[in-house]
């Protein structure tokens, strides 16, 4: 359902955000600003603040922003359109019903009924396995020590031997060739009817609906494949699942345990670790993380052992990691997967391994570690290098010595030595940089690539201010334009803010909701309109010198870069021209 942008306006401003949060979250007014503690982390002292006058929360330690819809949105786990739904029924205002084309529901009444045939087959092979023919399998699960209860929470089940069982079960429902064809659990041809999965110990794949999408089967014993899976249909899409979610979402833990197969997932379960999930022997993928995301924060890993297993954890890693989730791994040795572990160790030795995870750096530098012959002292030069290189991964400084801390403990590497080689291939890589910054790089990609830190906040700040204090735009509005702003969303957004201030329609929350359908964006649009400097404690004076000396800074970043990309000498004339003007700038807000 699509909700024109006047509609999510009028939703968002009958729910002040001041009641909507407080319903949630104990507040306590300091001046106009409102303080908690963050639902979105866990803290001792409050750094979530909500602000009426810009109608939007933001938190100082964890970056979590929004406005209205977004907070019901991240509280409450919700979609935007569920979202939308609770804020206009807590205001009282009466949604638009949907309305599907011709086409739409087609399609809705297309999928309807793949999902009652993927319940109509996991009903039935249950019942299969359930009776004396189906025993073989029943039996495979026992052997695996699967109790009667988790079978049946599972809904596994058995394909009889014949080509064409379940064909003949559906034809009796009355579903058309057309129909069944497209729900992947048979294939049709000249030939005739023939069932997808026969003799096997059936695993149905459900949604976070506890809706039956596909199904997995194993082989009774040895043979190829071990397991074969539905293909991907109209209500499977195998890179937007993880099996047992459906049952992990609700669990209390606030990590979820990754794995990589049924199995894993149901005996984790059934020994009480009902935050596992599976990414099915696939490639784990960033939709996978953007959904495991909207349940949890970390991610503890429990991949197999083998060197599968391994590769594929550190393929996980920086997917898990650049959806913003932390990672850890688990180790399993001498066993090959949480199933065996549990089968030879137990609920609380697992429990134990769960506690000792390891870091994720820590994980791929020790993987790394195998690479090399440490007691070759070439070989151990090289792995040292390495090592300082993939220390670069953090920006912080802070951050990046702990790290290099802990690695030169584990592996006994001087710690002043791996720092300065740290430091020196951030050197390097500095140049590299700034290299390409001069030569190669496209305008736009320069525009993008903006790295710097500080003039990054400048532009934040000047944003921020314009919203907090109305004399500044007047008093700016001839120097500073949208362009000037080089971050591209931070100019977008000054663009919509621009627009707003020149009409005296100042509305900052309203324009976070064109940045609803991207997580990363609206965090980062919610932090450009909270950054401060608490200029509460400045005087009047020194706020002037501020504001003077930041609308400089974000001027005089923007006209540099128009210099190196000038066309002609006139122009190049021109923006000298504008640069030694900025000397003599001084903002006044009198
Ligand atoms: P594993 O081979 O580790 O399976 O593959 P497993 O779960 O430990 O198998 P059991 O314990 O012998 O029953 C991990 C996952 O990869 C997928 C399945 O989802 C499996 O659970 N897989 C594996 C396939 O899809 N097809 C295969 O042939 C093998
Ligand atoms: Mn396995």
């Amino acid at each position: 359902m699509y909700y024109s942008d006047d509609l999510v306006e009028e939703v968002r401003t009958a729910n002040d955000i001041v009641d909507v949060v407080s319903g949630y979250v104990r507040l306590t007014k300091k001046g106009s600003t409102y303080f908690g503690l963050c639902p979105f982390h866990s803290e001792k002292t409050p750094s979530f603040s909500v602000t009426p006058s810009k109608q939007m929360y933001y938190c100082f330690g964890c970056g979590a922003g929004g406005n209205a819809i977004t907070f019901v949105m991240e509280y409450e786990n919700l979609t935007f359109k569920e979202a939308m739904k609770l804020l206009a029924d807590r205001a009282g205002i009466k949604l638009p019903e949907e309305e599907m084309s011709e086409e739409q529901k087609r399609e809705a009444g297309l999928k309807a009924q793949l999902y009652e045939i993927n319940r109509l087959a996991g009903t039935y092979y249950y019942h299969q396995m359930k009776q004396e023919h189906g025993r073989r399998a029943y039996e495979y699960f026992k052997k695996r020590e699967l109790t009667d209860e988790t079978i049946r929470k599972f809904g596994l089940g058995y394909s009889n031997p014949y080509s064409d069982d379940l064909y003949k079960y559906l034809k009796g429902k009355n579903y058309s060739d057309e129909v069944l064809k497209e729900s992947g659990l048979v294939t049709i041809s000249e030939r005739g009817a023939n069932d997808k999965f026969w003799n096997r110990a059936m695993f149905p794949i459900m949604d976070t609906n506890n809706r039956i999408i596909a199904f997995g089967g194993r082989v009774l014993g040895d043979g190829e494949p071990k397991y074969l899976n539905s293909p991907e249909t109209r209500i499977f899409d195998k890179s937007r699942n993880l099996y047992g979610l459906n049952y992990a979402k609700t669990s209390r833990e606030n990590y979820m345990l990754l794995c990589e197969g049924y199995m894993d997932v149901i005996s984790m379960q059934q020994a009480g670790f009902t935050n596992a999930v599976a990414s099915l022997g696939t490639a784990f993928t960033t939709q996978q993380a953007n959904l495991l995301k909207r349940y949890t924060k970390q991610v503890v890993l429990t991949y197999d052992s083998d060197s599968a297993g391994t590769k594929a954890a550190l393929r996980a890693i920086p997917i898990l990691k650049s959806a913003g989730l932390s990672a850890k791994v688990l180790n399993l040795t001498p066993y090959k997967d949480p199933d065996e572990f549990i089968k030879a160790r137990g609920t609380e030795a697992f429990r134990e391994r769960i506690m000792n995870a390891s870091n994720s750096f820590l994980f791929e530098i020790r993987v790394l570690s195998r690479n090399y012959n440490l007691n070759d002292p070439e070989q151990k030069t090289s792995f040292y290098q390495e090592t300082a290189k993939k220390l670069l991964e953090f920006s912080e400084e802070l951050e990046r010595d702990n790290y290099t801390q802990a690695v030169s403990k584990e592996f006994d590497i001087p710690y002043e030595s791996l720092k300065k080689l740290v430091n020196y291939y951030g050197g390097q890589a500095f140049v590299v940089q700034a290299v390409r910054d001069n030569d190669n790089a496209k305008p736009k990609e320069k525009l993008k690539n903006t790295k710097d830190e500080g003039i990054k906040k400048s532009q934040r700040l000047l944003l921020s201010w314009l919203i907090e204090e109305d004399r500044l735009y007047p008093a700016i509005k001839d120097i500073i334009s949208a362009g000037d702003f080089t971050e591209k969303l931070y100019s977008d957004v000054a663009g919509k803010l621009f627009t707003q201030l020149e009409t005296g329609k100042l509305n900052p929350a309203g324009i976070l909701n064109d940045y609803i359908n991207d997580d990363e964006e609206y965090r980062e649009v919610a932090g450009i309109f909270n950054t401060s400097i608490d200029e509460s404690q400045m005087s009047s004076t020194d706020f002037e010198k501020a504001v003077t000396e930041t609308v400089r800074r974000v001027k005089k970043n923007s006209l540099d870069y128009a210099s190196r990309n000038a066309k002609d000498i006139k122009q190049l004339q021109k923006i000298i021209g504008e640069q030694s003007k900025l000397n003599t700038l001084h903002i006044s807000l009198q």
